[in-house]
């Protein structure tokens, strides 16, 4: 089957869709020539403390740059998830948690979520919090970083969650940036019947931060593991909800108000603190995941990703609790303790809506179709994916062998600074062609530029680019606002650069190509190539690193590290894994790197930058078409790297 082939919308989907296809063309006209109209009516589906005296303010250019949504306008975001669904669906299940082993698993009414909500919220303010504070959520997949998230939102402060799977030294560098005085854990987390350290890996990264530090601590005993205690600093969690007050207005924060910050990864070093804001960004993550998975009330709804990353953020937390959905939460990975894990909680929850990643889909189908092996799936109605690019063989598998060949897919292209979808297809309104994130949501203008800015019309491949604001986008880069107008408004000036490449065909259809800057997706993580160089070279023995992204089956792009050793050094079978088992503590198990290549060089051009694009290439084993090699300084270098490229292939 070609990668083109279409599939028309199911006419059972379209039927009672939120938005078949003549409604899509009309609102998404609408959206784009009358912007402010569009989300004024829009933003009706917040509930205001105070009504918003203007819409939209927004620039991107560079010399009068501002992003404004709502101005005027105030919310509690607790409230919007919480306290409105009381009145109809107090004993509805928010929640429903499932554990790492399967078996157990617990359900949390928006009734009880509320509750827990309001008293953890009074728990942060015993703590010294106050709004505008940032605590950092250092947290397994477990409710209480639900009720975290949320009790900082109702007392304004902002949380920083930082993925579970971090090393001690990344997490000790995002609470340093932030400046969080107060950290929320647990004694361990469970992953594939693994442990996790959490709480002692809090207790190295306060330690790697020195007198900048945190000084509270509060503990989840989530497996009763013993861990180290410091009687000033740490608290438990169950003894400060046991004393505090289940009674706590939601505070009115301004629309522009700081709601969270969640590091992503560029192409510089140092990862960004991206800041979203308050209004805009729910009024978007509900829109979004309402009309995208066509969300229907008492349906089922299950998105797998982790709450350290910003699918978590707006399609497990903040998207489905302002709608009133009951979603499912799941602490551990899709292949444990087997391959069906997927489809046997799919099964046992009815799980009408499954939001996944193209990584998690690729592990499943290098097994034939042992992942549903003697599972139902009938509830299933929407299957949805995001991330990195889904290739055709993958789309196609997902919907005959998961979808029953029944379920339109949604491949949703967004970014963390995007804070929601942002170019999709709509279940009841878009034809699908495996690969294509297809069409723009509403509000949102994608167009195409060369590498000099000129706009290409038509049928035509380049970067991806965003003319205009939309409410769920990002407003700074925490503590270095320059730093956000540099990187994403001056590259092609006035507009939004993505760091993404696309090619649109005759349809208007867009095709993510993956990232055109030195950004890494492995897994769907998103990883800066210059993060891991530093980590290699941090290393004493090491002399200079230089690291590309491959192609790999399951991942999507693997790790493929180019190492100088110090002159006195020389390469080894122990080098190698110690090296590796290195950048995983300098960063994460999710830098793993996949490959080592020791080099005694590296192409660099007579001023001394390494061109990658030749990195790339040999690590792809495509020695030929390596392009213009005039400006490297010593031409003889690639024919070494292609020569030990071949002897470790
Ligand atoms: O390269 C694009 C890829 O993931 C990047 C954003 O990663 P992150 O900030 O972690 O946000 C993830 C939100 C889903 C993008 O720049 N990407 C994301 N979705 C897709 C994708 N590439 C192709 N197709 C997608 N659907």
């Amino acid at each position: 089957m070609s990668a083109d082939h279409l599939y028309p919308v199911p006419p059972a989907v379209a039927q009672h869709a939120h938005i078949d296809a003549p409604r899509y063309q009309a609102l998404y006209q609408a959206s784009i020539s009358h912007p402010e109209q569009f989300w004024a009516e829009q933003a009706r589906r917040i509930d205001w403390m105070t009504a918003f005296s203007q819409v939209k303010q927004t620039s991107f250019d560079t010399e009068q740059f501002g992003i404004q949504w709502f101005t005027g306008g105030q919310l509690n975001v607790s409230a919007n998830c919480l306290d409105r669904h009381l009145a109809e669906r107090a004993e509805q299940t928010a929640i429903i948690w499932e554990a790492d082993e399967p078996g157990s698993a617990i359900h949390i009414s928006y009734r009880e979520l509320h509750a827990q909500v309001c008293r953890f919220a009074n728990v942060l303010k015993q703590q010294g919090v106050v709004q505008g504070d940032v605590v950092t959520l250092y947290m397994p997949m477990i409710p209480e970083v639900v009720i975290a998230m949320l009790a900082c939102t109702r007392i304004g402060a902002i949380h920083s969650v930082v993925f579970g799977g971090f090393s001690p030294e990344a997490l000790s560098s995002r609470i340093g940036d932030c400046g969080s005085r107060i950290v929320v854990t647990a004694d361990e987390g469970c992953r594939a019947g693994r442990r996790i350290p959490l709480k002692a890996n809090v207790d190295a990264a306060i330690e790697l931060l020195g007198d900048r530090s945190v000084n509270q601590v509060i503990v989840v005993r989530h497996t009763g593991a013993d861990v180290a205690w410091d009687a000033r600093r740490d608290h438990d969690y169950d003894q400060l909800m046991s004393r505090a007050e289940a009674h706590c207005p939601p505070l009115a924060m301004d629309s522009e108000a700081p709601l969270f910050i969640l590091y992503t990864s560029g192409s510089t070093g140092q990862p960004k603190g991206i800041v979203h804001t308050t209004a805009g960004y729910l009024l978007y993550a509900a829109l979004t995941h309402e009309t995208v998975f066509d969300y229907q009330p008492g349906e089922t709804y299950w998105c797998t990703a982790d709450v350290g990353w910003i699918t978590g953020h707006s399609y497990m937390v903040y998207g489905p609790l302002a709608n009133g959905c009951t979603s499912v939460m799941y602490e551990g990975v899709p292949n444990y303790p087997d391959i069906t894990r997927m489809a046997q909680i799919i099964d046992s929850h009815k799980v009408n809506i499954l939001y996944t990643a193209p990584t998690a889909i690729r592990a499943m189908m290098a097994q034939g179709d042992a992942a549903v092996q003697g599972a139902d799936g009938s509830s299933l109605r929407i299957l949805g994916s995001a991330g990195e690019p889904i290739n055709p063989e993958a789309w196609n598998w997902f919907h005959q062998t998961v979808g029953q060949g029944r379920c339109p897919i949604v491949d949703t292209w967004w970014q963390t600074e995007t804070g929601g979808i942002m170019v999709t297809p709509l279940p009841g309104a878009t034809a699908l062609k495996p690969g294509s994130a297809t069409r723009p949501f509403f509000g949102v203008r994608p167009a195409l530029v060369d590498n000099e800015g000129q706009l290409l019309e038509g049928e035509a491949e380049g970067n991806l680019i965003l003319l205009d604001s939309w409410p769920g986008q990002a407003r700074s880069i925490h503590g270095d606002h320059s730093r956000f107008i540099e990187t994403y408004f001056s590259t092609f000036k006035g507009v939004y650069f993505t760091g993404d490449g696309a090619r649109r065909d005759a349809d208007g259809y867009y095709w993510i190509t993956g990232r055109v800057d030195d950004v890494l997706n492995v897994s769907g993580h998103r990883m800066g190539t210059a993060e891991i160089e530093s980590a290699l070279v941090a290393h004493q023995q090491v002399a200079e690193a230089a690291v590309v992204g491959v192609a790999h089956d399951i991942k999507g792009q693997g790790i493929y590290a180019y190492v100088t050793l110090n002159a006195d050094v020389q390469p080894s079978e122990s080098l190698r894994i110690e090296l590796i088992q290195w950048v995983r503590r300098e960063i994460g198990p999710i830098a793993t790197p996949d490959c080592i290549h020791w080099t005694s060089g590296l192409p660099k051009t007579r001023s001394g930058k390494i061109m990658r694009r030749i990195l790339r290439k040999i690590a792809a084993a495509e020695y030929e078409g390596l392009g213009d090699l005039s400006t490297l300084a010593d031409p003889a270098v690639v024919d070494h790297l292609i020569n030990e490229h071949r002897r470790i292939s």
